[in-house]
């Protein structure tokens, strides 16, 4: 049960069946161009969407807007100490700001460099391309099939990235990432045992470990309830040291697990790499006392760290998102199991199964999910994935403490009524794209097929 109650709410509404068609082909059938106001459940993504609590609210006042050695940063700085263990922070705008600051430090000098990693969150790879290097997917055999029950369907495989070093060899790979939740593995969780095994095979290698911590209290509050070696007491935030300590630096979007609308650091106890990484986030994101942040989002992030991992909060936040799951499964709906962490992933290939990748059964399915219930979801299938094989998923993201029971029950119920349409459900082609095929999901247009 929700260990809070509400003291702020947003009017939201359902609009009306021929605005909601004329929408979606204004939109050019791809719902980021929807406005938001005509969307009545926004699943898009859990990422900076969510409510703040009355404390982070009231932090927000005692912001230090300094330039240099704002009081702010040492809130931060000592939430990072006391919730994630790890020293010294480089606050940025959001994740990729994150990932700029340190995949271009960790990488400028490599040549010809390969990153494993669980796998790649879209920014993630694009980042570490961006660097001249590979990024080389490492996910678990099983993490793509939607049927298979395994409590750490997110964890990295060890045998494929060894595998990777047999074809590549070990100097060529100098960085491994593991992320945690597993965003692009239906937000699957990974074990404490699987970041040993990984801090391990970097040390073999000699290669920098670096957490994407995006969603580190959800991952450590499956840990503690799957990981044998966990008790049913353990605090989240000792799993999430333990956890993020095996790691020479970490990664983090406070748009998930900080609690906040934007913001994100890089977290290290390497001296070393904290004064490049400053370097690089001064010619980036700012002066490193508050990166790409004002200070008001510093003191809002500094709490909400705190706040993602108090039991009460975190075990509502991922119950939430396995009570969605079952009311789909309940009306008949296909989803990917276990369900993960900050989201449902509806397997559409199951779901609309007259209709064949190149007529994109998952964007058919957001489509009509927005068409019959005002729901906006998000395709992780071949629109997204065009060269990828990658199982046909929509996401049905949680913002967190935002929507209630009775929000999840109309989307299970729209999503039920998407179903007995079956065969009447149009596949989509592509109508026009942008130039680079990774993005194409957000700004091409379709149409029926
Ligand atoms: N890493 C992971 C695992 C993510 O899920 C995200 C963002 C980022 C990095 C980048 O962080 O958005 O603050 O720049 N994921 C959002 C999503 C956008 O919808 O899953 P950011």
């Amino acid at each position: 049960m929700a260990g809070y109650k509400s003291k702020m709410v947003e009017p939201i509404s359902l609009p009306a069946r021929e605005r909601r068609e004329r929408n979606l082909e204004r939109a050019r059938y791809n719902v980021f161009n929807l406005p938001a106001d005509e969307v009545f459940i926004d699943l898009l993504t859990d990422s900076g969407t969510g409510a703040m609590s009355d404390a982070q609210w009231a932090a927000l006042l005692r912001g230090d807007e300094a330039y240099a050695g704002s009081r702010s940063f040492d809130r931060l700085e000592s939430a990072v100490r006391d919730v994630m263990g790890v020293e010294h922070v480089v606050p940025t705008h959001q994740g990729r700001g994150a990932e700029n600051v340190l995949y271009g430090t960790l990488l400028s000098d490599a040549e010809d460099a390969v990153v494993p990693n669980n796998t790649h969150f879209d920014t993630t790879r694009a980042h570490v391309a961006n660097q001249g290097a590979e990024p080389v997917d490492c996910p678990v055999d099983g993490a793509h099939d939607p049927d298979l029950e395994a409590p750490f369907k997110g964890n990295f495989s060890l045998e494929r990235a060894r595998a990777l070093v047999d074809e590549v060899g070990a100097d060529r790979i100098p960085l491994v990432i593991q992320t945690i939740t597993n965003n692009s593995a239906a937000g699957q969780p990974v074990s404490v045992a699987n970041t040993r095994r990984v801090r391990d095979f970097a040390d073999e290698i000699d290669a920098t470990f670096v957490i994407d911590a995006c969603r580190f209290a959800e991952n450590a509050y499956f840990v503690q309830q799957r990981e044998d070696e966990f008790a049913a007491e353990t605090e989240i935030a000792e799993i999430a040291r333990e956890q993020l300590g095996y790691a020479d630096a970490v990664v983090m979007s406070g748009k998930k697990d900080g609690l906040v609308n934007t913001g994100g650091f890089v977290a290290t106890d390497d001296e070393e790499l904290f004064e490049r990484c400053k370097q690089r986030a001064i010619l980036y994101e700012g002066f490193p006392t508050y990166g790409g942040m004002a200070g008001r989002d510093l003191e809002a992030m500094a709490v909400g760290l705190r706040e993602a991992v108090e039991r009460s909060y975190v075990a509502d936040r991922v119950e939430q998102v396995r009570t969605l799951g079952s009311l789909l499964r309940d009306a008949g709906v296909p989803i990917y199991e276990p369900v993960g962490g900050h989201a449902v992933y509806l397997d559409a290939a199951a779901a609309l199964p007259h209709l064949e990748a190149d007529a994109f059964p998952g964007q058919a399915l957001v489509c009509e999910l927005y068409r019959e219930g005002g729901v906006r979801g998000v395709e992780l299938g071949s629109f997204a994935f065009p060269d990828a094989e990658r199982p046909e998923l929509v996401r049905l993201a949680v913002p967190r403490r935002t929507y209630h029971r009775e929000h999840f029950d109309h989307v299970a119920e729209t999503a039920a009524t998407v179903l007995e349409k079956g065969r009447d459900v149009d596949g989509l082609e592509i109508a026009t794209e942008p130039e680079m095929p990774e993005l194409r999901h957000f700004t091409a247009g379709l149409e029926p097929r």
